[in-house]
């Protein structure tokens, strides 16, 4: 079948024009590529592709900030109250936009801490142990999550070598088959507590098939819960239907939050609402009609918020507040679409290079990824990288041999992605 692409400046910079989301890169700033001091040349943007690691800053995020700092100057304690993004609640409004792109409730959300302080406190809720106590992931799974599984398994004294199943994709393949996760589930079924999983594997790029896995994990007589740090705002999901009983997230990579910006949950409304769970508590998860009397007696929210502790951290928000706005601009199903059709190009082309040697492991089925590529180097996959840096390209490096290749939709285009093939069609 002839390819819908071609390998064309001209191609890229037409598919540019039918955009409908090609005016959302000039509301972020593109950083430019570093020259020497004594040079006279115009700075030229980079080929910004780490979207994956740390979204790109949206202009208006800095108006944003303004104003919070500009209430406090004014109302100073008056802010919780009467700042124009009154501070008790200030989180609420983040729940909807997150909600939307998850596919759940804006209940089933509590934007809180990071991703893997929330996960430990939701393996509080979700991991207890007793004749079923072990934990299925994948493994390479983030180290961030095997550390959280492993900490956990030994706080309740067990062996994580005993406790934590890992499976690994087969002799040769550098991907799962989702065949085999479900597989292994029913493998262990009679011991199973929970199914722990990337939603997206930070070093491959598989996408994982999250409802397969949840019905499995149920299935099995387990719990499912997901990391979902690469598909937030990447694959719109549907975690609610999907019956999935817990996720984490950050909010520093494709939602663009600022580097270490506030974490979020998702717990499921049968969980949520049910006031019985147990949970380790603070005031800002108490009901709020009671939580200023100060009184003795933890009462939860009937809601995700239920799992907050502490007072919202609104400088750690703000830049997602103003970033959550552009989402709900561009919707994630048109951001999605934009997705498939970048990382198809850029899979296209990658193909037709032959001048150096690396594989892309992430699936070749774009229902399999996000907008992620993983391109492995057997070889010199170090120095290749430090040749893309030289030229201008932004992209990362992971142990063993991997080169992230990330166009996010917001603000990266197909000439972007011609333009870094091109490049690398001049490596030797
Ligand atoms: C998949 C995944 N999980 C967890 C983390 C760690 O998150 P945090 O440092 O916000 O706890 C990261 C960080 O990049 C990640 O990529």
């Amino acid at each position: 079948m002839q390819s819908p692409f071609e390998p064309t400046l001209l191609f890229a910079q037409q598919k540019d024009r039918e955009d409908e989301l090609h005016s959302f890169r000039s509301r972020f700033f593109i950083p430019s590529v570093p020259t020497a001091p004594t040079s006279f040349a115009a700075p030229r943007d980079s080929i910004y592709f780490c979207g994956n690691s740390l979204g790109l800053q949206p202009r208006q995020a800095a108006d944003f900030i303004r104003q919070e700092l500009e209430d406090w100057q004014q109302l100073a304690i008056g802010g919780y109250l009467h700042a124009r993004n009154p501070w008790l609640t200030y989180a609420q409004p983040l729940r909807q936009p997150l909600a939307r792109m998850l596919g759940c409730l804006e209940s089933e959300v509590t934007v809180m801490n990071a991703l893997t302080v929330n996960l430990h406190l939701l393996l509080l809720t979700f991991y207890r142990p007793q004749s079923r106590y072990k934990i299925l992931m994948e493994a390479g799974a983030f180290p961030s999550d095997q550390y959280a599984a492993e900490t956990q398994v030994r706080w309740h004294g067990y062996d994580p070598d005993d406790a934590i199943i890992e499976i690994a994709p087969r002799e040769g393949e550098k991907t799962l088959r989702e065949e085999d996760i479900l597989q292994s589930i029913d493998q262990h079924k009679d011991q199973l507590a929970l199914v722990l999983f990337g939603g997206i594997n930070y070093y491959t790029g598989q996408l994982f098939d999250i409802a397969a896995i949840t019905t499995a994990a149920h299935k099995a007589g387990a719990l499912a819960g997901f990391d979902l740090a690469h598909v937030t705002g990447n694959v719109p999901l549907q975690l609610h239907d999907w019956n999935v009983d817990f996720a984490v997230w950050c909010s520093y990579k494709y939602l663009n939050g600022g580097p270490g910006a506030v974490g979020s949950a998702y717990l499921h409304e049968r969980h949520a609402g049910n006031k019985d769970m147990i949970r380790l508590g603070g005031w800002w998860g108490n009901e709020e009609s009671t939580r200023f009397r100060m009184e003795k007696g933890f009462i939860p929210k009937p809601n995700a918020e239920g799992w907050a502790m502490s007072t919202a951290q609104v400088f750690n928000m703000v830049c997602l507040k103003a970033s959550l706005a552009l989402f709900e601009e561009a919707g994630i199903d048109r951001l999605r679409t934009k997705i498939l059709l970048l990382t198809s190009y850029l899979h296209f082309l990658l193909q037709t290079l032959d001048n150096i040697r690396f594989h892309i492991i992430t699936p070749a089925e774009p229902h399999r990824r996000g907008a992620q590529l993983s391109l492995y180097f057997e070889e010199h996959g170090k120095e290749i990288h430090r040749q893309m840096t030289d030229a201008g390209i932004i992209v990362d490096y992971r142990e063993p041999g991997v080169i992230r290749v990330a166009p996010a939709p917001l603000y990266n285009s197909f000439e972007e992605v011609f333009r870094f093939y091109h490049i690398l069609r001049q490596f030797q």
